[in-house]
């Protein structure tokens, strides 16, 4: 393979998103030449499609909310995989990040005194901020994407990351890139940020956009970084539910139960009775194992889909812009009917280990936001946390770059050229098929074994030189990774369900597994 361009920079940043964007900004002000690459235009990702809001205890007069409640929600949630440090060390610096991110122009909802605040799953306040109603993630990322435009941040769109370079002590030394029209290229620089989110794509049925692949975390893997918790890959218990879902289906916010609807089955009857104390507001782990178990013994056979009945919610239309016109567009009116839900992959709880200083267990390589793992989410994410770490996270992660570059631990490397590569690569609809069926909620020893010999067996080798392959080559190591874990946690926790083990065993398993490729690749 030829190389038809280069260019080189201090830091890069794969990646658009909460995480990347911020990660940028603060490079920039550090005085860094940044380049941030992105697969599809600078607002895509999953950042934009975030409804519910950012999790923080805001300081003021009159606050009852503190963080101590928060990251002890964040735990519970966690399942006993959480990594104190990351809680307390994320969660603390919750109120600054959002006020730096106000600073830049982002709007929040108000209420009656000061921000309005809302609830979701598994938080024991009302400490969930949002914007446009339902529409946080995209206020955020518009607020992100007009900073990185006012401040000059280079931005290459329509770029696909291939591959990490290394030098010769295995330190990552850049990353190689296809252009838009498939030409393959080189940008040297001694520090990659990965912050390129999550792999809802494994599944059918997800609230993620097409372009969630997985990539960072099979480019940290093929790196010789660390992976952790890959097997907690969290349902979202509310997408709007139509027969035969593919690809991204529109979310239901958790902010819609915490405003008092309740899931209720095709008889009417309350779904999350007597399941948890906290009923509908249960973490969301419980609430969509809940469904997935009332789904399975329904009367009639298997069913698909519960309902939300928010008819009880004075204003829908004004509160949930969002949902409301994706309820719309399927023939629902909120106001009266009850709206078809159903769980979906939504978030990947683990990923490339890191400190909450985004640094990797490989020099020159960092990760923030959702694809890496903090240890802040443990086996299931807290609802709205993700866009909180990813603010503060990002930021750290070029303070961290900066420092490194000061004190000479990142060297420039120059003349690396990017290894040629072949992967393994399975077919993408019976790769989500297969997951879908076997690697979703309720897993078991039979199901997994299954998939691991399919997926072996359906695997063909091609050059990773094409989009196609980039993502192909993520979501067949992220199966197999996933899988393979799976086995492995002869136990139920957090959004892992065994349903041959349904106890959680704290005595064997209370940890995380560590993933790395050995040399070789394998
Ligand atoms: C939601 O609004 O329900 C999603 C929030 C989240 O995933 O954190």
């Amino acid at each position: 393979t030829g190389f038809g361009w280069e260019a080189d920079a201090d830091l890069v940043v794969l990646g658009s998103g909460v995480a990347g964007l911020t990660a940028a900004l603060r490079a920039k002000a550090l005085g860094l030449r940044v380049l941030v690459v992105t697969k599809g235009t600078v607002d895509e990702g999953n950042t934009r499609w975030a409804q519910g809001g950012v999790a923080v205890v805001l300081e003021g007069t009159g606050e009852t909310d503190t963080v101590a409640a928060h990251a002890a929600d964040t735990v519970t949630a966690g399942a006993g995989l959480c990594a104190t440090d990351a809680v307390t060390g994320i969660i603390g610096e919750g109120a600054g990040a959002v006020s730096a991110l106000r600073r830049l122009g982002a709007r929040f909802d108000e209420g009656p005194s000061g921000l309005a605040r809302t609830r979701e799953g598994g938080h024991s306040a009302f400490r969930v901020i949002h914007a446009g109603g339902d529409a946080t993630g995209a206020e955020v990322e518009r607020a992100l994407v007009a900073e990185a435009g006012l401040r000059s941040v280079a931005v290459l769109e329509r770029h696909v990351a291939v591959d990490a370079l290394r030098s010769a002590d295995g330190a990552v030394a850049g990353v190689s890139v296809l252009d838009p029209d498939g030409v393959a290229g080189v940008l040297r620089a001694p520090a990659v940020l990965l912050a390129t989110g999550g792999f809802g794509q494994l599944y059918h049925a997800t609230s993620n956009p097409e372009i969630a692949t997985g990539d960072g975390v099979a480019l940290a893997l093929r790196a010789g970084a660390t992976v952790a918790d890959i097997e907690f890959v969290q349902f979202h218990p509310t997408v709007l539910f139509t027969p035969g879902a593919r690809g991204r289906c529109p979310l239901v916010t958790e902010a819609v139960r915490g405003e008092g609807a309740v899931l209720v089955d095709a008889t009417g009857a309350p779904v999350m009775r007597g399941v948890h104390p906290l009923a509908d507001l249960a973490p969301r782990d419980v609430v969509s194992a809940a469904i997935t178990r009332h789904l399975a013994s329904a009367p009639g056979g298997v069913d698909d889909h519960v309902f939300l009945d928010a008819t009880g919610i004075s204003g829908f239309a004004t509160r949930f812009p969002t949902v409301h016109a994706a309820c719309a567009g399927a023939g629902i009116d909120p106001a009266r009917d009850v709206i078809p839900v159903a769980p979906a992959a939504h978030f990947a709880c683990g990923g490339v280990l890191t400190g909450t200083d985004g640094r990797t267990s490989v020099p020159g390589l960092y990760a923030a936001g959702e694809v890496a793992r903090t240890g802040l989410h443990g086996a299931n994410r807290l609802a709205s946390n993700s866009l909180l770490e990813g603010l503060v996270v990002g930021g750290r992660a070029a303070e961290a770059v900066a420092e490194d570059l000061a004190s000479g631990s990142l060297r420039r490397h120059v003349g690396e050229t990017p290894e040629e590569r072949v992967v393994p690569v399975a077919e993408r609809d019976a790769l989500q098929r297969l997951m879908s069926r076997y690697v979703a909620i309720g897993r078991d020893a039979d199901g997994l074994a299954a998939a691991g010999s399919v997926l072996d067996l359906s695997v063909v080798d091609r050059p990773l030189w094409t989009q196609e392959a980039v993502e192909g080559a993520a979501l067949t190591m992220l199966a197999q990774a996933v899988v393979a874990s799976a086995a492995r946690r002869q136990e139920s926790r957090g959004c892992h369900v065994r349903t041959d083990f349904p106890g959680r065993d704290d005595e064997n398993w209370q940890r995380s597994q560590l993933i790395r490729l050995s040399p070789s690749g394998q």
